[in-house]
């Protein structure tokens, strides 16, 4: 599924629309309580001190608020966020180019921190421990290493794959964040917010229908909103209640726990044709033709948050839920893996 209303990879996110409902400080920032309750301390404190933030790495899967967290956190602060990416720093003279911008105390946001190229992660080291870049110019003999000194800067990393961060670079974030996916509740407050902002009559049973569909991600559930808008405006008097929002959904095929077209397949897979598993995560990926690290990093957390899979050490087993869901009978072998 490709249609921005429901892509649920977020592969290819519509950023008028995002930035349009992004909440541009923490108290309108919902949900995450542990981790902005820590950003809100360090930066009070680095506040107090007239110092530079520590370095702060987000971690979690797609669509749960980390560029947000990253421009509120800038906007606390009062200082300037800079972006980039891991892919978009190619060499060590990109990181250089990047470096030399920023301001005593500025952000330099790092997203897709675990795509860096390790040539240019060795350079950021020194740049994030003691401000410094150490480039070498020329090459053969007449090579040489020439000191860049830094203004204090905060870097503030972001990953889908935080398991992909090497240890040497993990170390060096102050502060290290894994943000969870959003319970039901919170997700209806975040829709309440979104369709206040648009302008969308919205009951609460209608936030609630769309929230327990989103699987657990604001960008989905504003995705899912913009949907039931349209469909409410056409099929019904505009106002989204539960059945509209419920007949809505229906007619773009979201499952009633919200998992998606992919997500089911993974589930048939692993049941219909590797029997319940255990089975390496490549195979699936063969198996449903999506590769292996979209089925990591946005399938997989929310089928195992959800009990529907279980990671062991040789492999991916379906659960009982999982058989269920699919509507198959659970084998008696199987009985014994759980
Ligand atoms: N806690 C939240 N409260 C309200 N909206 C949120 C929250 N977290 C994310 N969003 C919304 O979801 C969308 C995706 O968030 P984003 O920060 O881009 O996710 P990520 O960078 O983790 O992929 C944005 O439109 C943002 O406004
Ligand atoms: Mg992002």
């Amino acid at each position: 599924m490709s249609d921005s209303y429901f892509d649920q990879t977020n592969k290819a996110p519509d950023t008028a629309y995002e930035n349009s409902l992004r909440p541009p400080d923490f108290e309108a920032f919902h949900g995450q309580e542990k981790i902005k309750d820590r950003l809100t301390l360090m930066v009070e404190a680095a506040t107090q001190r007239d110092d530079v933030l520590e370095h702060v790495l987000l971690s979690g899967p797609p669509g749960l608020g980390k560029t947000t967290l990253a421009n509120i956190i800038a906007g606390a602060a009062g200082t300037q966020l800079h972006t980039t990416s891991g892919p978009q720093i190619e060499k060590a003279g990109d990181l250089a180019g990047v470096l030399t911008n920023v301001q005593k105390g500025d952000i330099l946001f790092i997203d897709e921190i675990h795509r860096l190229h390790p040539a240019v992660e060795e350079y950021l080291y020194p740049a994030m421990e003691d401000f410094r870049l150490d480039i070498i110019i020329d090459s053969g003999p007449s090579a040489r290493s020439i000191q860049l000194n830094l203004p204090k800067f905060t870097l503030v990393g972001a990953t889908t794959r935080a398991g992909m961060l090497t240890s040497p670079l993990r170390s060096r974030f102050g502060l290290v964040n894994r943000l969870d996916y959003y319970s039901h509740d919170e997700l209806a407050v975040i829709i309440t917010r979104s369709a206040g902002l648009l302008k969308i009559p919205i009951k609460p049973d209608g936030a609630a229908e769309i929230a327990s569909r989103s699987r657990g991600t604001p960008r989905i559930a504003n995705n899912l909103l913009r949907w039931v808008r349209d469909f409410a405006q056409v099929r019904s008097d505009g106002t989204i209640d539960a059945e509209t929002a419920h007949n809505a959904l229906a007619m773009i095929e979201i499952d009633n726990d919200g998992l998606d077209e992919m997500d089911v397949r993974i589930l048939e897979a692993m049941i219909y044709k590797f029997s319940g598993g255990p089975v390496g995560l490549s195979s699936i990926a063969v198996a449903v033709g999506e590769d292996a690290s979209t089925l990591e990093e946005v399938h997989e957390p929310f089928l195992i948050m959800q009990g529907f899979v279980k990671r062991t050490p040789r492999g991916r087993v379906a659960l009982p839920a999982a058989y269920a869901k699919i509507g198959a009978p659970i084998s008696k072998n199987q009985d014994e893996l759980f």
